[in-house]
């Protein structure tokens, strides 16, 4: 079923964790597996799409045919990103991306001293919000990690980062989120619907939300 209906578009999608190096032994980074964005990659390219795969450090394969990027630091995934983006037909932005950086990563071992010590943190580049200024024809497609407020922070998400659709997972319910093979999440569309998904395996939820892109990509060929 709908084996070829992504023959020639260009895909790109983004996956994992980002590393944030505190030194050349210690990084700060998050739970993502990679699960999600890799399952995302293989439903586009089984649909018979062109798939560039930007990847965080992750223990997974990659899927079959699809061409990986291999990135650790959010940087680092900005410039795969926007280096890409101009030819891409859509973009679903899975990662896990840092927010915060170290401001100093030191290029030796930080040794030990009595008593606390602090880290400095500034802002990392939001590749999201970049590609929402910069999108001509692309459809833009963003997650959203929340604990709670889910539907009010996806809304504001899909506005603030000029995206056309949200897809929301509150990573705090069991069984949705970073590691598990499932997930639960909601789509918000620029048109103001919602969608609830039950639980679902992530192969089944990529299924879903690769559905309505073709959706959005027939729709903008209409006019
Ligand atoms: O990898 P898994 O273990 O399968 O887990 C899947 C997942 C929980 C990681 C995934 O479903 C998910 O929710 N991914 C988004 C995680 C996230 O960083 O959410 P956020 O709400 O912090 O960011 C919102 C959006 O902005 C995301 O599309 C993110 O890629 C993007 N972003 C964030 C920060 C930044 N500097 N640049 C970005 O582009």
């Amino acid at each position: 079923n709908q084996a070829n209906q992504l023959n020639g578009k260009k895909v790109l999608i983004t996956a994992g964790p980002t590393r944030e190096k505190i030194d050349p032994v210690r990084f700060i980074s998050n739970h993502s597996s990679g699960k999600m964005g890799y399952a995302l990659a293989a439903e586009a390219k089984r649909q018979g799409a062109d798939v560039v795969l930007v990847s965080g450090p992750v223990q997974i394969p990659a899927p079959s045919g699809v061409e990986i990027v291999k990135v650790e630091s959010a940087e680092e995934m900005y410039n795969a990103v926007l280096t890409r983006f101009d030819s891409a037909d859509f973009v679903i932005k899975t990662a896990a991306v840092a927010d915060y950086r170290p401001k100093i990563t030191h290029d030796y071992k930080v040794k030990k001293q009595a008593g606390d010590t602090t880290i400095e943190f500034e802002r990392t580049k939001d590749i999201l919000f970049e590609l929402g200024q910069r999108k001509t024809k692309q459809i833009l497609v963003g997650f959203a990690a929340e604990t709670n407020n889910v539907e009010e922070y996806a809304r504001k998400k899909l506005l603030a980062k000029n995206a056309d659709m949200i897809v929301a997972n509150n990573v705090k319910a069991s069984g949705a989120g970073f590691g598990t093979d499932t997930n639960i999440v909601t789509l918000f569309k620029r048109n103001g619907t919602m969608t609830e998904l039950p639980l679902m395996s992530k192969t089944a939820v990529a299924e879903k939300i690769i559905e309505e892109i073709t959706a959005l990509l027939k729709e903008m060929n209409k006019d």
